[in-house]
């Protein structure tokens, strides 16, 4: 049987990963995978999930199932953070899976559930494992237009001609903040265009935010979402802690399914708890329970978003400090968009051979469609790769 599987081709972010891994120079500098750095090259585990990890080891006396959902105390504070009360309780299904990949991946599967054929639209580009999963799974997608290359910002006009062609019943993918791959993220008015065009369409956005937190805060990181969630009669949300809990290998995410009418949520619970079921039974808890613990309680919470803030106010600088070095190198303002691109992404707009050049000249990693990670950098490397990237004619 073995002998008929056919070669998958690789992730093309985690065969860079590897590249990097393999790669002897001791100038290299990884701007791969979307991992947090802080200036010393490291991934720390957060304060408040250290020291919630201690309380826990003291507190927990048993290791035997939770639910097919997950903790419902997990659901409960991780559905608040993200939708704070842009929605009644009562409107809300949601299911813990392992890591917000895990809740794309329900996500889909509630999709084919609703709509064998249904269609989703994926912004152009987006992450390319949304491409994959949805291969996978047999689900048709339709790319619409994001990124202007020339500006690297949104290209909103596009965007909207191309989701007019939408039809009732259709999936529109919409990353909830800090855009992955570009970093060029929707206004509070565009936002409310898209909403009005999907009521229009009678389309279904599916929300995909895993960032929260890393782009202009907390709150105002939800607002995209909560928008949505405000106005649209049913929306699907994949949230992941990986990233804003900095616990990306204990695969913490919730899938949520909201609906205006909340005599809609016991039908939608229990499909979100079937899928989990058939797909891996009861999703972690580790991860879960940590990040229940530091938003329920008022001291870890506190140092926990400061902590956070730290993070996103370090990209901040890391961004403004490259775009001023590229300025004073080329005596332009071309590089202004990684000041106001958001999140741990920018594209830089090289095509695929000068990010090659980059990797083999100068032992800089980025993904092939020039994808940087912004915290991957610090002081002494955001002036080497501002030389690079100016030597290699970008
Ligand atoms: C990324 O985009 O680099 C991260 O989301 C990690 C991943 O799983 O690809």
């Amino acid at each position: 049987m073995f002998e008929s599987l056919k070669e998958q081709p690789a992730d093309k972010i985690l065969a860079l990963m590897q590249l990097y891994r393999e790669d002897p120079r001791d100038t290299k500098i990884d701007l791969g995978v979307g991992v947090y750095k802080d200036a010393s090259g490291n991934t720390p585990i957060m304060r408040a999930i250290k020291a919630a990890e201690k309380m826990l080891w003291d507190a927990e006396t048993t290791k035997s199932y939770t639910g097919l959902a997950g903790d419902p105390g997990f659901t409960e504070a991780l559905s608040t953070l993200v939708l704070g009360d842009s929605v009644p309780r009562a409107n809300i299904a949601a299911a813990a899976t392992p890591g917000g990949t895990g809740a794309v991946r329900q996500g889909f599967d509630l999709v084919l559930q609703a709509n064998p054929r249904a269609r989703v639209w994926v912004s152009d580009p987006t992450w390319p494992n949304h491409l994959s999963i949805l291969k996978h799974m047999g689900i048709a997608f339709t790319p619409y237009r994001y990124f202007d290359a020339e500006t690297r910002s949104v290209d909103f006009t596009h965007m909207i001609a191309d989701l007019t062609q939408a039809m009732p019943g259709d999936v529109v993918l919409l990353h909830g903040c800090c855009h992955n791959p570009t970093g060029a993220n929707l206004t509070g008015a565009q936002w409310k265009a898209v909403i009005e065009l999907l009521l229009e369409k009678e389309a279904v956005p599916m929300i995909d935010i895993a960032y929260q937190g890393f782009g202009d805060g907390l709150e105002q990181d939800a607002m995209g979402v909560r928008m949505v969630c405000e106005k649209m009669p049913e929306v699907i949300i994949a949230a992941s802690c990986s990233k804003n809990f900095g616990i990306y290998r204990e695969r913490t995410g919730l899938l949520m399914a909201v609906a205006k009418d909340a005599s809609r949520t016991k039908l939608n619970q229990g499909t979100l708890n079937y899928l989990n079921r058939q797909n891996y039974s009861f999703p972690p808890d580790h991860g879960a329970r940590l990040v229940t613990m530091v938003l329920n309680d008022p001291d870890l919470r506190a140092d926990w978003a400061a902590e956070l803030e730290e993070v996103r106010n370090s990209m901040l600088g890391l961004r403004q400090q490259l775009a001023d070095e590229l300025k004073r190198l080329t005596n332009s303002d071309r590089f202004n968009f990684l000041a106001q691109h958001r999140g741990m992404f920018s594209r830089l707009g090289a095509t695929p051979e000068q990010v090659e050049t980059l990797r083999r000249d100068h032992g800089i990693y980025m993904v092939g469609d020039s994808r940087m990670n912004i915290a991957g950098l610090n002081k002494t490397t955001i002036p080497i790769l501002a030389n690079a990237i100016v030597k290699s004619g970008i």
